[in-house]
């Protein structure tokens, strides 16, 4: 079944399709996973020369990087003044050197594809007196973090409200992500390299070759890069590391007046963040932890924009959720300690079409034996004193979920009392079942427990799917996999099992 996500999406597009995966296959590198961090890991190391295979559950680009605001910025909300006052200057220095460098390898490659690339001002915006506070530290972060911001009252920003305070970095980017990638991968496959579409991963050996496994064919590597959002390997404690925070965007087509001209997002609580395609608004925000579904979340979106723009029509709506780590910083490198066999790249905290661009960077120059000089900061295995708070905290809540739910009733005591277009928890025998009523009437019933380490599954009014608080992953209404770690259904369930 399509989320709401697949059918609304503002960066759809008809692509020509890669084969899926059907024989064996044996290259230098598999890369699994085909958005920002595995395209650009993949083609650049085919331009270094070994050869590729991407291996791409569903559609290059149908993940989080065909779900979101499309802004290409190294000027991010108040990252510079997070990390400043959580891991030091030395830390934002770095993050900011790999984000500039992640922009300019995205201008470049986006110069020579067709992905309605254009160059904007960013801002980091006070929507409210309070807020200044807030853009007045991060100026002073990223400007000693070596970025060249400035300051201004939101000029080039181009919005319909007053700005009280705002921090600017010249020369950003907005641009179609999915036109961007499969233009991008276009350029992979061929010449002993090879993209592969709908060939969900399964497993992978990492001995020597590394064997990768789908449920068609395998690919036999050198080396793999896990690049599938939330790592998809049970090994090197990332379910205890990160968390996964869903957000949501709208479109809208304007009356009168104009979309913005710069690329916004608000510095205070809630955030909103706002970017324009071609002649259409863009506004995104309403984030919350995947599982716990918030109410109407398109609605505060809608309103929101409704009050400050003469909207004739809202076009698209779509949403998606962002892995962040324990300590806010991504995570690129050897999967497990000391590994040269397996990589990854997570943790953009919804900003890696910067930060996945320059995992790419960091893991092709790793691999090809040249690493970068900031690479080693985002060493998945750091441990910090200061994050090991957080990190309790964030274990205390699974196991709340792993253990805690399955002793509450269900949402409602039996199937009956689930309402049409809606899912409910029912208890059924020991356990409990999710039951989700279609528009016409018919039940679709599936185990309740997540597949990847059996936290209960929660209904996600917005999308219509079964959504797992504990890491992210998320199932259609017949349990199919939308989203990992998880990689097996739900399995149905009859109600007399
Ligand atoms: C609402 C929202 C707005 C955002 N706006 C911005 C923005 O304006 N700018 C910005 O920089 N960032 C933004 N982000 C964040 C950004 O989109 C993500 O950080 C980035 O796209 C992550 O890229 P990725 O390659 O890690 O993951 P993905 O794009 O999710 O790619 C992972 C791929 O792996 C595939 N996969 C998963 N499991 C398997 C498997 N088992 N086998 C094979 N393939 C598999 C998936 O199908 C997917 O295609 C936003 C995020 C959200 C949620
Ligand atoms: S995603 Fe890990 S238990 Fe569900």
């Amino acid at each position: 079944m399509d989320t709401t996500t697949a059918q609304h999406s503002l960066w759809l597009t008809d692509a020509a399709r890669h084969y899926p995966l059907v024989s064996n296959t044996a290259v230098d590198v598999a890369v699994v996973g085909a958005g920002f961090a595995g395209v650009t890991t993949a083609l650049l190391l085919k331009r270094a020369g070994l050869r590729v295979a991407l291996v791409e559950a569903d559609r290059v680009g149908s993940g989080t990087s065909g779900n979101n605001t499309a802004k290409v910025t190294a000027l991010q909300a108040t990252v510079y003044s997070e990390l400043t006052r959580a891991h030091g200057a030395d830390a934002a220095a770095d993050y900011a050197a790999a984000s500039l460098a992640g922009v300019a390898q995205v201008a470049q490659w986006a110069a020579d594809a067709d992905c309605d690339l254009r160059r904007m001002p960013a801002y980091t915006y006070a929507a409210t007196r309070e807020e200044i506070a807030a853009v007045d530290q991060e100026a002073a972060a990223a400007l000693d973090a070596g970025l060249p911001v400035a300051r201004d009252r939101g000029e080039q920003l181009g919005v319909p409200f007053e700005v009280y305070d705002a921090v600017r970095l010249d020369d950003q980017l907005t641009l179609h992500p999915v036109k961007y990638l499969h233009a991008l991968a276009a350029q992979v496959d061929g010449d002993g390299s090879y993209v592969f579409e709908g060939s969900r991963v399964t497993g992978i050996d990492s001995g020597t070759p590394c064997v990768v496994h789908t449920a068609s064919g395998e690919v036999v590597a050198e080396r793999v890069v896990v690049a599938t959002h939330f790592p998809l390997l049970d090994r090197g404690a990332y379910f205890a590391r990160l968390e996964t925070v869903r957000a949501y965007c709208v479109a809208a087509r304007l009356r009168s007046g104009a979309p913005p001209t710069g690329l916004g997002i608000s510095a205070g609580e809630p955030s909103w963040s706002l970017a324009v395609h071609g002649d259409l608004l863009v506004v995104c925000g309403g984030s919350h932890p995947t599982g716990s579904p918030e109410d109407e979340p398109y609605r505060a979106l809608e309103d929101y924009a409704h009050k400050r723009w003469d909207v004739a029509e809202f076009t698209h709506r779509w949403s998606a959720q962002d892995v962040v780590a324990f300590d806010r910083m991504p995570m690129v490198g050897s999967y497990t300690p000391g590994s040269d066999r397996v990589f990854v790249a997570t943790g953009f905290r919804k900003w890696g079409l910067s930060g996945g661009t320059f995992a790419g960077l960091a893991l092709a120059a790793e691999l090809t034996g040249d690493p970068l000089p900031w690479a080693a900061r985002f060493t998945p295995h750091r441990m910090s004193p200061r994050s090991v708070p957080t990190l309790l905290r964030k274990n205390a809540e699974v196991v709340v979920d792993l253990v805690g739910d399955r002793l509450r009733p269900g949402n409602v005591a039996s199937v009956d009392e689930v309402p049409r277009g809606h899912g409910r928890l029912v208890r059924h025998g020991l356990g409990k079942v999710a039951a989700f009523r279609d528009d016409d009437g018919e039940l679709h019933v599936v185990s309740a427990r997540c597949t990847h380490l059996g936290c209960l599954v929660r209904f996600n009014d917005a999308e219509r799917s079964w959504d797992c608080p504990c890491h992210g992953s998320r199932f259609g209404v017949d349990g199919e996999v939308l989203e990992g770690p998880a990689t097996d259904p739900l399995p149905r369930r009859e109600l007399g099992d």
